[in-house]
């Protein structure tokens, strides 16, 4: 199975602190993979670093087999790094995409934090989104002067706003909608530029068990609907256990144990770092 994402050594430090350190993981296609840790761990760090909000002090990342994000630290990064393999990417270009043309090679995500535009329609959410992507699309560049096309993306954005059950919300405005219902318009807005890999930064954040459970059919529907790939951050252990193929599990902005989700649950180490604090913390 060939790895839609790979990251090989990846480092991420912020002055003297090391936020992900020396982190290497695979994704395969077609899978959904879980990242998870303690609250601090370095999970969303990772995801900025895959998706260009930062670029990584170190390390490599390669998406559907190709070099997308390589990095070295230099000047004063060189003198302070604290993470490992410093001098394995010196000899190889650096390359640091921005998030636009992230989202053009085929990379989604939603945010821990719900962002969506406030002050347009559910429907202008999404249909902007899909012009954002047009847009670097240079076969419909001219997208604008072709109604055809204008044409075919609202009827996608309809039908990606009945598929998540917001076709009757769609002239209200995001912020109006209940906290559940942003968050299924954010993986609209997602999906609307057509990803093959899908980053979901705690999806079922602020969901209750029924919603959790409905998203969880959810993310499996899509993959097959749409040939994705997930890659998700979650805290939620009955969602991250019913729907993972493989989990990484970090702390501190280590990796402290791979595998599948039965292996990662009777992990001593895991249960100690992790789920051993959740259920303190959950009674
Ligand atoms: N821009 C930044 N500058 C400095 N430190 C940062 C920055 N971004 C993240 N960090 C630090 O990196 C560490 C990891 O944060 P991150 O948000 O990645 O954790 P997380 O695993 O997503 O946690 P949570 O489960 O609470 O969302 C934290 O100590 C955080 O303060
Ligand atoms: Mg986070």
């Amino acid at each position: 199975m060939a790895n839609a994402l790979h990251l090989e050594n990846i480092t991420m430090q912020f002055g003297g602190v090391v936020s992900v350190n020396n982190l290497t993981l695979d994704v395969p296609e077609g899978k959904i993979i879980a990242l998870i840790g303690p609250n601090g761990a370095g999970k969303t760090t990772a995801f900025n670093c895959i998706t260009g909000v930062y670029q990584p002090t170190n390390g490599l990342i390669e998406f559907m087999g190709k070099p997308m994000v390589r990095n070295h630290p230099t000047g004063k990064d060189a003198k302070n790094y604290k993470g490992e393999n410093a001098d394995r990417y010196v000899k190889d270009p650096v390359l640091a995409p921005t998030p636009d043309r992230i989202t053009g090679l085929g990379i989604a995500r939603t945010f821990q934090n719900i962002r969506l535009w406030k002050s347009m329609t559910v429907f202008e959410n999404v249909l902007t989104a899909k012009h954002q992507r047009a847009s670097q699309n240079v076969f419909s560049a001219t997208f604008r002067g072709n109604l055809a096309e204008e044409n075919r993306m609202r009827e996608e954005t309809m039908d990606l706003l009945t598929e998540q059950g917001l076709d009757a919300y769609k002239d209200e405005l995001a912020v109006s909608l209940p906290y559940g219902l942003q968050r299924r318009l954010e993986i609209a807005r997602a999906l609307a530029t057509k990803p093959s890999l899908l980053l979901l930064d705690e999806p079922a954040a602020g969901m209750n068990p029924q919603e959790t459970a409905e998203l969880a059919d959810f993310v499996k529907e899509i993959r097959e609907k749409y040939d994705l790939t997930v890659f998700l951050i979650e805290h939620h252990m009955d969602l991250v256990m019913n729907i993972s193929d493989y989990i990484y599990v970090i702390d501190f902005g280590s990796e402290i144990a791979q595998g599948r989700p039965e292996e990662v649950q009777s992990n001593k180490r895991v249960i100690e770092a992790y789920l051993g604090v959740t259920e303190e913390e959950e009674e």
